[in-house]
């Protein structure tokens, strides 16, 4: 019965027992409904045929300046306008050297002044970009303790969501910076990923992968395992594609999801599973190339992705700084 009708008929049935002598009170008390606030509220009447959404934005902490002021208004009516559960931040969280404490003032001026709008105030799912790896790596993880929707419990975390008919989405947030070999005698991020053992992680990732029942098993990381930007053939896209693409291929992962590149980007080379999208234009943008043979889509634009998920199928958009949606792909399931 819809909620209307319910509501409809237990008047009804509560002014029939008025006249019939059973008081109104006595009645209220047996007729209790069962509506909580979230039911009732404008964000529940946004439904599609999708199960999971979420916005997907990297490369974006610059105080509100360049274009970051202008995708978070985007995305903010986006969200206001259609059905969301979460946003994910694929690293580069603050230029130009990430956070020095959970304290900084950056909180403020980068973050929680700039993504104000109520539709954002849901759950934020961060992973750690390179410039992130500049301060302190660490202060990212504990200002989850201050922020009731910065969520990052650790410097790699995993989280399952539900979809309908019992499914789940499994999404791995990994941290791509102590995979990069050259790091380590790096000035600036050398003190950061030192003791992180990638070993460690990477067996985590696998047993992860490994043992997961999920419907959909998705993979987010800071740097791209390919990219049509100006780090096509660059140490750090080598490095993590040495020891990301055989783990995602093994486990027959669809999706890989990075930032570090400030464009937008949807990556599938022919002979591997995974399709690859790049959202890391939330601030500035830098060149694409044309002709990549393994780009279906790529452009130099701010913006951010949004996906939905449902059983059968993911859908990706590709949405501008003007709010306009520039690409849309449909990945089927496919075990
Ligand atoms: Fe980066």
């Amino acid at each position: 019965m819809k909620r209307r009708d319910f509501m409809k008929s237990t008047l009804g049935t509560a002014l029939g027992a008025s006249l019939s002598g059973v008081s109104l009170a006595s009645m209220a008390a047996n007729a209790a409904t069962k509506i909580e606030s979230e039911d009732i509220n404008s964000r529940a009447l946004l439904k599609d045929e999708y199960d999971l959404h979420f916005l997907a934005i990297g490369d974006w902490g610059r105080n509100g300046a360049d274009h970051q002021i202008q995708v978070a208004k985007q995305m903010g009516k986006w969200a206001t306008e259609h059905p969301n559960d979460f946003i994910i931040s694929t690293g580069d969280n603050f230029y130009p050297s990430g956070v020095v404490s959970e304290h900084d003032p950056l909180w403020h001026y980068s973050f929680e002044n700039v993504y104000t709008d109520f539709s954002l105030q849901w759950d934020w799912y961060p992973i750690l970009g390179n410039h992130d790896y500049k301060s302190d790596p660490d202060a990212q993880v504990r200002y989850t303790a201050i922020s009731r929707r910065w969520k990052m419990p650790s410097r790699y975390y995993s989280k399952t969501f539900k979809i309908k008919e019992e499914a789940e989405v499994l999404i791995a947030f990994i941290d791509t910076n102590p995979l990069v070999p050259e790091f380590y005698q790096n000035s600036e991020y050398g003190p950061h990923v030192a003791g992180q053992q990638p070993e460690k992680q990477l067996a985590w990732l696998n047993e992860l992968l490994q043992t997961s029942d999920a419907k959909w098993k998705i993979v987010v990381g800071h740097h791209p395992i390919y990219t049509a930007g100006p780090r096509t053939d660059n140490y750090d896209t080598l490095a993590v594609r040495k020891v990301l693409q055989p783990l995602l291929e093994k486990h027959r992962i669809p999706l890989y999801l990075s930032g570090h590149e400030h464009s937008m980007q949807h990556l599938k080379v022919q002979e591997k599973h995974f399709h690859q999208f790049i959202s890391g234009s939330g601030s500035e943008v830098t060149p694409v190339k044309k002709g990549v043979n393994y780009s279906r889509f790529e452009a130099s634009t701010y913006g951010f992705m949004y996906f939905a998920i449902n059983k059968e199928q993911l859908q990706v958009q590709c949405i501008d700084h003007e709010g306009k949606a520039i690409y849309s792909s449909i990945i089927p399931w496919n075990a």
